[in-house]
């Protein structure tokens, strides 16, 4: 298969999750990112996810059972934003946000700017020394630009000597793909 933002975002995370390891999933959908860290952090570990939708929580939980998983994991109906409500540790090794909308639901239900760039600011403060944020960021079609500038715009003026930012980009593949960021909290 061709690299794409996904198998970027995915060798991000399994560089940077290991056993044990408490992990959030910021943007839950239908859970394969769930399942994906839940595999990573393994028994002694922990995921919390969120969704602002009951189908994804639905779909998440259908995901988990049907790989046996039962434990380690709370699936939360809230924003993003509101992590600070459930999250009180500040050894969070990796966050990982997918953007955009629920595959095969309302496309008007999707991240936005001021929520998505809230939900980033909270991931930095529970994140670990070395822990990592991964960013799969739409643009074009349904979702347009702008949550995307706005995140570009954030990341780009984080204090470089606490955090190091990279951006993937697909430069000559057509139709606006996706981007991938990676955020990587140095002290
Ligand atoms: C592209 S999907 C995520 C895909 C998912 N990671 C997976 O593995 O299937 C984006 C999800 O973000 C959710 N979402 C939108 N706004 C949100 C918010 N403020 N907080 C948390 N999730 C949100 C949508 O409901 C949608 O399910």
């Amino acid at each position: 298969m061709k690299i794409n933002t996904t198998t970027l975002a995915k060798d991000f995370i399994k560089e940077n999750v290991k056993n044990g390891d408490i992990v959030i999933d910021a943007t839950m959908g239908r859970g394969n990112d769930t399942l994906f860290l839940r595999q990573l952090v393994g028994d002694s570990g922990f995921v919390y996810a969120f969704d602002i939708q009951e189908e994804a929580i639905k779909a998440t939980e259908n995901r988990l059972i049907e790989n046996n998983i039962y434990s380690n994991v709370s699936l939360i109906l809230d924003g993003h934003q509101n992590i600070d409500n459930y999250i009180k540790e500040d050894n969070i090794s990796c966050v990982v946000f997918n953007f955009g909308y629920l595959p095969r639901a309302n496309h008007n239900i999707a991240t936005k700017p001021d929520t998505s760039i809230t939900a980033i600011q909270k991931s930095l403060q529970v994140l670990k020394v070395k822990g990592v944020v991964s960013l799969c960021v739409y643009q074009g079609g349904d979702t347009g630009f702008e949550e995307k500038e706005a995140i570009l715009n954030f990341v780009k003026n984080l204090d470089y000597n606490k955090y190091t930012v990279i951006v993937s980009d697909f430069f000559n593949r057509p139709n606006y793909p996706p981007i991938h960021i990676k955020i990587i909290k140095e002290i």
